[in-house]
């Protein structure tokens, strides 16, 4: 089962090198209301530890590469980003964690919303609570 979702983004590619266009509601499913980028990153650092109540992200990692850890509170999934032509999707009730990052690792993150802590599920046995209720 797929937790999260690989999209494949088109490269629009000519003699001059590669180009890839991001746009909301069409390849990104969702109108982008906020960028963040992750970088700099120490070693065996890991990130993520939540969920999001109605947050849709998409990752891209646009240098190096990271691991996602993705938990929908009955499956698990690991998918590994080291290709700046894919987006991971994430959308739903989905624990999220993120390690191995390299340290020349850029990861991008698309977000359906601004930043807002009321939307984290922070704390693991609230997360499964809620998948079950
Ligand atoms: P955090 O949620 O710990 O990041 P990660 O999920 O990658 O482990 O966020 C780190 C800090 O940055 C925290 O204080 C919240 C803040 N933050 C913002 O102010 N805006 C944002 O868009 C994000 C993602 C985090």
């Amino acid at each position: 089962m797929n937790i999260g979702k690989l999209i494949n983004l088109k490269v629009i590619g000519d003699q001059r090198g590669n180009l890839i266009s991001l746009e909301s509601n069409k390849n990104i499913p969702f109108a982008i209301n906020r960028v963040y980028y992750i970088f700099d990153n120490l070693p065996n650092v890991e990130r993520g530890f939540h969920a999001h109540i109605s947050l849709k992200q998409v990752a891209i990692c646009m240098s190096g590469s990271c691991t996602f850890l993705l938990d929908n509170g009955l499956d698990k999934e690991t998918i590994v980003l080291n290709d700046r032509t894919k987006g991971l999707l994430i959308e739903g009730l989905v624990w999220r964690e993120m390690k191995d990052f390299s340290k020349d690792a850029v990861l991008v993150v698309l977000a359906s919303d601004f930043y807002d802590e009321s939307d984290y599920i922070r704390d693991y046995s609230e997360f499964k609570k809620r998948v079950n209720s």
